[in-house]
């Protein structure tokens, strides 16, 4: 339970709130980069911690993001000329580059320099395997860039990134992916045969243990195996401010998710994958566009930001829901696709949670470190102005989830400690998941 300023705090990200700013330390995904294919494309709008903007690649190849209104006079900026090494406002002229100094006033005199004195607000962008990242925080030089793994592979072996629009606030969705229990309820099959893919195991009460670490925290949610002595360590990672990594369930594949707050209501998933092993061919590329093909794909995006990425299947039509296929063989009548069970779990919460009203177990554990983790960060710096480690250290967010099976006793913590580092040089520690 969190008090009702807490949660306030939590949850909100406009430019002045306590979070907003906490997040505006960091580095952040936005987009991926096939939204903006070549130089001088169409801009697109973006709504990113409450600010409405327009991304655009210019003639370069250089990505811009600045806000949507004309510092002139406020014209929408994404109605603009995308041309030449800048964007041009349509109303009188005057135009921007990415880093938003006024290059051109045509409608002043000529030898007037005005325009030596017009900035547009934009922030600094990075194009990186298939994401535009930007940094929005007060520094006139951005922190590090953080060197996930999935940011550091060669190009090719990183799958384009799968994504999903959602109807409530980010923390509730990022809670989502470090709650280990919800796994053997709304992802669960009812009978071990039924072919749709589904969780099934017979141990349903996961025992948590939190590790705290400088760049966030990391748990293990451990069930008894099927083999007995055998006990299943589930090990998901929580990198400051809003990225996760689940248990490792592929010998080869890593990632990194991120919740990005558009606004207080809506966040968009933003999953990042990559391989160690090979290139990622043309087929599975193809594979990837379109994640929710199988319920519904998405809606045709117009130009507004919460048409992109939204599912068919949605909160105003039960998501589809299926009440045979949830009689006969999954716990809740739609697939598992990607998170979109969690989704329907997570939006039907309301788009911000009242969590004075909520009652936490044991298996809430990681959930209750990670939302004081964040207001205490938050605070720290509103206070003191200290920023959490991570954020000037670019190799902290070079760590791996796990999934291992260890006898009775034995300690995860040790057991995993190299599996729980990118650069250790073993193998990742994996266990099968979700037939
Ligand atoms: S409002 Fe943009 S140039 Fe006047
Ligand atoms: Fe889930």
């Amino acid at each position: 339970m969190l008090s009702r300023e807490d949660n306030e705090l939590l949850c909100r990200v406009g430019g002045g709130t306590e979070m907003g700013d906490l997040l505006r330390q960091y580095w952040l995904p936005f987009l991926p980069s096939a939204e903006l294919p070549e130089p001088d494309c169409p801009p697109k709008k973006v709504r990113l911690l409450g600010e409405d903007l327009v991304a655009f690649r210019d003639t370069r190849g250089d990505v811009g993001l600045m806000a949507a209104n004309c510092p002139h006079r406020g014209a929408s900026l994404f109605l603009g000329r995308n041309e030449e090494c800048g964007i041009r406002c349509v109303y009188h002229g005057w135009k921007f580059d990415v880093s938003g100094r006024c290059v051109d006033m045509p409608n002043e005199p000529a030898e007037s320099t005005f325009r030596d004195k017009v900035r547009a607000r934009a922030y600094p962008c990075r194009d990186v395997n298939g994401v535009l990242w930007t940094y929005m925080g007060p520094r006139a030089q951005a922190p590090a860039f953080p060197a996930f793994e999935v940011n550091t592979l060669p190009a090719d072996h990183v799958y384009p990134p799968l994504l999903m629009l959602e109807e409530c606030n980010w923390v509730q969705a990022l809670e989502g992916d470090i709650d280990s229990s919800h796994i053997d309820y709304v992802h669960a099959k009812l009978r071990p045969d039924v072919k749709q893919r589904g969780t099934f195991h017979q141990d349903k009460r996961p025992r948590l243990e939190v590790l705290t670490t400088d760049y966030g925290a990391c748990y293990s949610a451990r069930r008894r195996w099927d083999v007995d002595g055998l006990y299943w360590h589930r090990i998901t990672q929580f990198i400051l401010p809003f990225f996760s990594m689940i248990a490792a369930s592929d010998p080869n594949l890593v990632s990194a998710r991120a919740w990005v707050p558009l606004d207080d209501n809506y966040n968009l998933q933003i999953m990042m994958r990559g391989r160690l092993d090979r290139p990622v061919t043309d087929q599975e590329r193809e594979q990837t566009r379109n994640p929710f093909a199988g319920w519904g794909g998405y809606v045709e995006a117009t130009s507004e930001p919460y048409t992109r990425y939204y599912t068919k299947a949605n909160i105003h039509n039960d998501y589809l829901l299926d009440r045979r296929l949830a009689k006969n063989e999954l716990m809740i009548g739609i697939p598992f696709l990607v998170n979109l069970q969690d989704r329907a779990m997570t939006e039907t919460m309301g788009p911000i949670y009242d969590r004075t009203q909520e009652h936490l177990g044991t298996t809430d554990a990681m959930v209750i470190f990670v939302r004081r983790r964040l207001i205490e960060a938050a605070r720290a710096l509103r206070a003191h102005g200290v920023v959490p480690a991570n954020v000037d250290d670019g190799s902290m967010c070079r760590v791996r989830p796990a999934s291992v099976l260890l006898p009775e006793g034995d300690s995860w913590i040790s057991a995993t400690e190299k599996a729980r580092q990118s650069d250790a040089g073993v193998p990742i520690a994996w266990v099968r998941f979700g037939q």
